[in-house]
C-alpha cells in the first residue's frame, strides 16, 4: 500500500465528531463570557490566510481572532498578487507559505483543496471552504449559534434550503447536524439538489433512514409539496397513524443559501429559485423557526425580515470571530486549551492509477495529478476520490492476499480487509494484473 502521509488540520466536517464538538461549544462559551483570558494565548505565532476567492467573514473573522489571540496574521486576499497567476502550483505555494507561518487557512475554487494543501503544508490547514466541498468552520460557526439558542440538537428539525449541489455550507452543515442527531430537512431548488451518492454517505455512517414530509408552504419554496427528511432511525414519530407522507407541522430552523452563480449554478426556468417572505413567517410551520444564512445574501433574504426575533443570521455571522479563536486554540494551543482529537480523515492510496478524476472541479485535475482514493462503507463498499469525495466509477475489488478479484458490491468483496483492497475500473484491467476471477 502506498498511503499518502497524514493531512494536517481541519479540512471537512468529517473530521469532526460528538466529543470535540461538545467541548468545543464549552471552550467557545469560555472565550465568549472571558475574551481577555485568552489575548494572549497565541502570542508569537504567525498566521497566514491565503484566500483566492472573495470573502467578507471568513477571513475578516480569522483574522480578528487571530489578533484576539495574540498572533501575528500574513495574508494573500487576491490570487492575480500571488506567484499562482504565474503557474505555480498550489503545492508549491503552500509549501513555501507554510514555512513562513504557524497555520494556513485557505480559501481555494477547487474541490479538495483545502486537503491537498494539508499534505504539503508542514503545518496545519484549516479549511476556509473550498469549492463545491465544504466549509467546516462555517458549519462550526452555525452549530454553535444554535447551540446557544438551544443547548441541544435532540428532537430538532432543521431544514436546508436552496442551493445544496453547489453550496458547501449546506454540505458540511448537514453532516454536522446528523453528528448530533438532528433531524435534518432538504428543500432543495429544481436542478439543485446534491448528488445521492453524498446522501447515502450520511445515511450509512449516522444510521439515519430517510423518510418524505409534506406542507403546502413546501411547494411554494420548491415547487414540490413534499421534501427529503434524514433521521436517525431510533426517533419515534409522534402518532402511530399519520398519512404518508406526513404533514410537517413545525421547524425548528431553516438555513437558507443563495443560488452559487460563480459554481455554474442557473434557475431552472420552470421554477423559481427558493427564498422567503414576511408573509411565510406568518404559517404556523414557522411560528418558532430561526433563521440561519451562512451570508452573503441575495433576494432568498429580503432585508424586511431582519427585524424579525426569529431573523438569527447576523447573531450568526458576530460568532465567527469567537468560533475561530477556539479552532484556532484547538490547533496551536498549549495543552491547558487543547481540545478532544478530531477524527483522522484517511489521506488516501495512491499506489494503483485509476486516472483522472471524474470531477472536473477537484484540485487533482488542475495540479495534474492521477486521482488518490479511498475506501468507504460497512454493507456495500465504494471507492471515493480522498481530496474531493466524487464517487470513483470503480466496478472491481481485487485482494492483493488471494489474487481473486470480484464484483465491487458483492459479499466477497466486503470480505476483503480495507489494506488488502486493489481496486479496478474494469475486468480486463484486473485480468492484466494478474488477478482471477471469483470466489
Ligand atoms: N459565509 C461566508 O463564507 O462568507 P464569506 O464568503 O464572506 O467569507
Amino acid at each position: 500500500m502506498n498511503l499518502l502521509p497524514v493531512m494536517k488540520g481541519l479540512h471537512s466536517a468529517e473530521a469532526l465528531n460528538p466529543a470535540f464538538l461538545e467541548a468545543f461549544f464549552v471552550r467557545a462559551r469560555q472565550v465568549e463570557n472571558r475574551p481577555l483570558e485568552f489575548s494572549e494565548a497565541l502570542r508569537g505565532r504567525v498566521i497566514a490566510t491565503v484566500f483566492a476567492e472573495p470573502s467578507t467573514r471568513t477571513r475578516l473573522s480569522f483574522e480578528s481572532a487571530a489578533h484576539r489571540l495574540g498572533a501575528s496574521v500574513i495574508t494573500v486576499t487576491d490570487p492575480k498578487t500571488s506567484s499562482g497567476s504565474k503557474g505555480e502550483t498550489l503545492a508549491d505555494s503552500i509549501k513555501v507559505i507554510g514555512s513562513y507561518c504557524d497555520l494556513i487557512v485557505l480559501r481555494h475554487p477547487q474541490d479538495g483543496a483545502s486537503r491537498l494543501a494539508g499534505l504539503y503544508a508542514g503545518v496545519p490547514v484549516v479549511n476556509g471552504g473550498d469549492g463545491r466541498l465544504g466549509h467546516p468552520t462555517q458549519t462550526l460557526v452555525d452549530l454553535y449559534t444554535l447551540y446557544r439558542k438551544w443547548g441541544s440538537f435532540e428532537g430538532r428539525t432543521i431544514a436546508v434550503m436552496g442551493d445544496l449541489r453547489n453550496g458547501r455550507t449546506a454540505r458540511s452543515l448537514a453532516w454536522g447536524l446528523a453528528l448530533l442527531g438532528a433531524r435534518i430537512l432538504l428543500l432543495p431548488g429544481k436542478g439543485l439538489d446534491w448528488e445521492a451518492s453524498f446522501e447515502r454517505r450520511i445515511l450509512d455512517k449516522f444510521d439515519y433512514r430517510l423518510r418524505w414530509g409534506k406542507h403546502p408552504l413546501f411547494s411554494v419554496w420548491t415547487g414540490s409539496q413534499e421534501a427529503r427528511i434524514l433521521e436517525p432511525k431510533g426517533l419515534v414519530q409522534k402518532s402511530l397513524f399519520r398519512e404518508d407522507p406526513p404533514e410537517i407541522d413545525s421547524l425548528d430552523a431553516l438555513y437558507l443559501t443563495r443560488m452559487q452563480a460563480e459554481r455554474g449554478a442557473q434557475v431552472d426556468p420552470s421554477s423559481a429559485y427558493p427564498g422567503i417572505t414576511l408573509e411565510h413567517l406568518k404559517n404556523p410551520l414557522m411560528e418558532s423557526c430561526l433563521l440561519l444564512h451562512p451570508l452573503p445574501r441575495c433576494a432568498e433574504l429580503p432585508v424586511e425580515i431582519d427585524g424579525d426575533p426569529r431573523a438569527l443570521y447576523f447573531e450568526q455571522a458576530s460568532m465567527g470571530p469567537i468560533v475561530r479563536q477556539v479552532v484556532f486554540l484547538a490547533m496551536l494551543g498549549e495543552d491547558q486549551w487543547s481540545l478532544p482529537a478530531l477524527a483522522p480523515l484517511p489521506a488516501g492510496n495512491h499506489e494503483h492509477h485509476l486516472g483522472l478524476c471524474p470531477n472536473e472541479g477537484c484540485i487533482t485535475r488542475m495540479e495534474g495529478l492521477q486521482v488518490p482514493w479511498r475506501v468507504i462503507g460497512v454493507t456495500r463498499r465504494s471507492f471515493l476520490c480522498s481530496f474531493c469525495d466524487s464517487l470513483l466509477p470503480v466496478d472491481y475489488a481485487g485482494c492483493r492476499s488471494t489474487q481473486r478479484v470480484h464484483p465491487v458490491h458483492s459479499q466477497a468483496a466486503l470480505r476483503i480487509a480495507p489494506e488488502n483492497l486493489r481496486p479496478f475500473l474494469r475486468r480486463d484491467e484486473a485480468t492484466a494484473a494478474g488477478y482471477i476471477w471469483g470466489t
